[in-house]
């Protein structure tokens, strides 16, 4: 039975305890919910693996109440790390680095680098600071799918096997961290986010940007991910009707996400699902415009890419990855 519980201070208590029993416990952070297990009880961490229906060899983000606590987990702390962790911690940033023997290989997927996390959520503070140690902690949805940025997304995908769930309402960021490795060599951006890559720039000077075939596992840089059960054709802005029209045509179903592009004479089998036309705003709308395509049952949905700049970029990131060939399963 999964609870469902507002962040009293009674219920945050019973969280910290279901960790140390080994439980799972989802918590809102300012990005997406995250699905937390105890870091160093490997029973707990295999339960949240199998809860997502996730491969063994995907890395987890451990998430921290405080920088200090990185040495905990890092074999070591190049002074790069202690910059980004000074500039944007706590928030939506995680940086990955060279593990030390507490970061289990269940945790790192047998990488040789920790993925760690100083969230600024209250919730997640709270309950990080109750808890103690590290937890770890995916996106709250289950292997591919679109990430959970209200209780209720949660629920309706890990009914079951998590056992209490938080509900600090809706993610404010909407997308998940920036993800940074300062593991080797030049500093690497593998996960465009909020922390735009001009505000990393402006903290470390050169960042590399790597194709994501080249990137260490990363399952956000897997073709499709982060995707809704429709399909998602990107487009340009002045194709979109006519396209939402050829296919309206063919009996397909057919939802347009619009940023206020002209779309005048549509068909009316065609549902449009507005979003706002400010890079952070939209972040923090698109995941569950991805999910409202589904709940409509839509079979397509149609989208326009923003300017990659600024949060806009992750935002690009996300939808490209949403439009990916899927594997077949
Ligand atoms: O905003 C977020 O980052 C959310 C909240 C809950 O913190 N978490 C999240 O976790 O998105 P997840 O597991 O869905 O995505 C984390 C990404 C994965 O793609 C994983 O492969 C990558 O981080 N990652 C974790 N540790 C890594 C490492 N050592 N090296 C490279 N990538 C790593
Ligand atoms: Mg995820």
């Amino acid at each position: 039975m999964t609870l469902v519980l507002p962040p009293t201070p009674d219920s945050l208590r019973l969280a910290a305890d279901l960790l140390r029993q080994g439980r799972l416990v989802a918590f809102p952070t300012e990005t997406v919910y995250g699905l937390g297990a105890a870091a160093e009880n490997p029973a707990a961490v295999r339960a949240m693996f199998a809860a997502k229906g996730r491969p063994a060899d995907h890395p987890v983000i451990v998430h921290l109440s405080q920088a200090s606590q990185l040495r905990d987990w890092a074999a070591e702390v190049p002074p790069p790390a202690e910059r980004l962790a000074a500039a944007f911690w706590p928030g939506p940033l995680t940086l990955v680095l060279r593990r030390n023997k507490r970061a289990s290989d269940l945790v790192t997927g047998g990488l040789e680098t920790v993925g760690l996390r100083v969230p600024s959520h209250p919730v997640a503070r709270e309950l990080l600071q109750q808890f103690g140690g590290g937890i770890a902690a995916p996106s709250a949805n289950r292997f591919g799918r679109v990430s959970p940025t209200t209780a209720e997304h949660v629920l309706s995908e890990l009914d079951g096997p998590v056992d209490l769930i938080l509900d600090g309402g809706p993610c404010t960021v909407g997308l998940e961290s920036t993800i940074v490795d300062l593991s080797r060599g030049l500093p690497a951006l593998l996960r465009p986010g909020c922390i735009t890559a001009e505000q990393l720039v402006a903290v470390l000077g050169p960042l590399s940007i790597p194709e994501a075939s080249v990137a260490p596992r990363v399952s956000g840089s897997l073709e499709s991910h982060y995707a809704p059960q429709a399909c998602v054709e990107l487009i340009e802005p002045d194709r979109l009707a006519a396209r939402a029209t050829q296919l309206a045509a063919q009996n397909l179903k057919v939802a347009v996400l619009s940023r206020g592009e002209s779309l005048a004479a549509l068909p009316e089998s065609v549902v449009v699902i507005a979003l706002p036309n400010d890079d952070a705003e939209l972040g923090h709308m698109l995941y569950a415009a991805l999910r409202r395509v589904d709940e409509l049952e839509c079979n397509v949905a149609l989208a326009t890419l923003p300017i990659e700049q600024g949060i806009g970029a992750a935002v690009a990131d996300r939808l490209r990855k949403a439009a990916g060939p899927r594997a077949v399963s």
